[in-house]
C-alpha cells in the first residue's frame, strides 16, 4: 500500500484563463487528485494568469515572468482563453490569444497532439452516421510554433498580409515526431499540405519524403488539405496519424472533433524541446455558458490524463481516468453539449461527480 510519505510528487502550473476555463480546470483538478490518492502521486498546483483575465489585470495577455514559472513546473494545464469582451479588429490592442501563442513559442511547444477517438456511448450524438464514426482512432499532429501564426504580418491603411513561412528544420522535427508516434500505432502517416499551390507546402512535402526514408516500416501518404477536409467526413477510419502545418491543423482538428460527437470531448497536448508540456482542451472559452456550471469537463479531464501519461509516466492512472470518462458516458452521464433529445443534462460538477464515481468503482 502506498502511503502519502512515499507518494511521487509533481508540480503543475494551472492557467484557468477565461470563460469556462476556471470551471473545467477545477473539475480536472478534482479528478487528478482523486486518481493521485489511488495511484500514489501527489500534485502541487501553482496558478498563473493568462488570456483576457491578464489583459484586465495587467494590460498584457500574460502576467510577467509566467514562462519562467512554467519552466520550473513539471507540466502546464490550461483551461481556455478569449471572449467577446476582448475581441477587437484594432491591431494595436492586446488579444487574449497572444498569451497562448506566446506560451507555445516561449516553451518551444512545436508539436500539438490531438487524438480523435469515437466514444461508443456517443455514436448517436455525432451529426455523422454511427457506422462512419464507430472505431475512428486518429491523431492529428499539428505544427505549433511556425507558419502563418508566427510569420511576418502587417496592416496598412487598406491592405493586410500574413506570411506562411517554414524552415526545413521546423518541418523536419514535426514530421519526425509524427513518424515516431506512428511507429507505436498503425504505422500510417498522412502528410497534409497544399503543395499544388503553396511553396511552403512543396518544401513540407520534400522534407516529409526525406523523413519517411528513415522510417521504412511506416507508410507515408500525401494528401491535399481540401481533400483531407472532405475525407474526414467521408471516411475518417482511413486515417492513423496526420502531420500538418499550423493553420491547416487548427482547422482540421476542429473538424475532426465532430467525429467524436462534440468538441467538448477532445483533449490535446503540446510538446516540444523544453521538456515542459502544455495540456488543454481543444474547445474555447464558451463565453455563452461561462460561470453557469454547464461546461463539459471531459476534454480537460482527458487532457489531464494525457499529462499523467506523457509528462509524469503515470500510465496506470492515465488509463484509469480515461476509462472513468468512458464508463460515466456509458452509464448515461451527459452534459448539455452531448445530451440527445430527452436525456438528462448534467452540470459540470455533476458530470465530474459521475467520472469520480466511475474512477472509484473502476
Ligand atoms: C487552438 C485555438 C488557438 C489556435 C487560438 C485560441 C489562438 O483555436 O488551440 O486550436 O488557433 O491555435
Ligand atoms: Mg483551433
Amino acid at each position: 500500500m502506498t502511503t502519502p510519505a512515499n507518494y511521487r510528487g509533481y508540480r503543475v502550473m494551472t492557467l484557468p484563463g477565461d470563460g469556462v476555463g476556471p470551471e473545467i480546470v477545477a473539475a480536472a483538478r478534482r479528478v487528478l487528485d482523486a486518481a493521485g490518492q489511488r495511484y500514489g502521486y501527489l500534485l502541487a498546483y501553482e496558478e498563473g494568469v493568462m488570456g483576457g483575465c491578464a489583459i484586465d489585470a495587467f494590460g498584457t495577455p500574460m502576467e510577467a515572468g509566467l514562462i519562467e514559472r512554467c519552466q520550473k513546473c513539471d507540466a502546464v494545464l490550461l483551461g481556455a482563453v478569449g471572449g467577446p469582451k476582448w475581441d477587437t479588429t484594432d491591431p494595436d490592442k492586446p488579444r487574449p490569444e497572444q498569451g497562448l501563442l506566446g506560451m507555445r513559442k516561449g516553451l518551444e511547444l512545436f508539436a500539438n497532439l490531438r487524438p480523435v477517438r469515437s466514444f461508443k456511448a456517443l455514436a448517436h450524438n455525432s451529426t455523422l452516421k454511427p457506422e462512419v464514426i464507430d472505431g475512428v482512432d486518429m491523431l492529428v499532429v499539428r505544427e505549433l510554433t511556425g507558419g502563418v501564426y508566427f510569420g511576418k504580418s502587417e496592416r496598412t491603411a487598406d491592405t493586410a498580409y500574413d506570411t506562411m513561412i517554414y524552415s526545413e528544420a521546423e518541418v523536419e522535427r514535426l514530421v519526425e515526431y509524427a513518424f515516431t508516434v506512428a511507429e507505436g500505432r498503425r504505422k500510417l502517416v498522412h502528410s497534409v499540405d497544399k503543395a499544388n499551390v503553396l511553396e511552403s507546402s512543396r518544401l513540407w512535402r520534400a522534407v516529409a519524403i526525406r523523413v519517411a526514408e528513415r522510417h521504412p516500416n511506416v507508410e507515408l501518404r500525401h494528401m491535399l488539405v481540401d481533400n483531407c477536409a472532405m475525407q474526414f467526413i467521408r471516411d475518417p477510419k482511413q486515417f492513423d496519424v496526420i502531420a500538418t502545418e499550423n493553420l491547416f491543423g487548427d482547422v482540421l482538428s476542429d473538424e475532426a472533433a465532430m467525429l467524436t460527437g462534440s468538441i467538448g470531448m477532445l483533449p490535446s497536448a503540446s510538446v516540444g524541446a523544453s521538456g515542459v508540456s502544455l495540456y488543454e482542451p481543444i474547445h474555447g472559452s464558451a463565453p455563452d455558458i461561462a460561470g453557469k456550471g454547464l461546461a463539459n469537463p471531459c476534454a480537460t479531464i482527458l487532457s489531464a490524463a494525457m499529462m499523467l501519461d506523457l509528462s509524469f509516466g503515470e500510465r496506470e492512472a492515465a488509463r484509469a481516468v480515461e476509462r472513468a470518462v468512458e464508463t460515466a458516458l456509458e452509464q448515461g452521464a451527459r452534459t448539455a453539449d452531448i445530451a440527445a433529445f430527452g436525456e438528462t443534462k448534467l452540470g459540470t460538477a455533476e458530470m465530474t461527480d459521475a467520472i469520480l464515481a466511475a474512477l472509484a468503482a473502476g
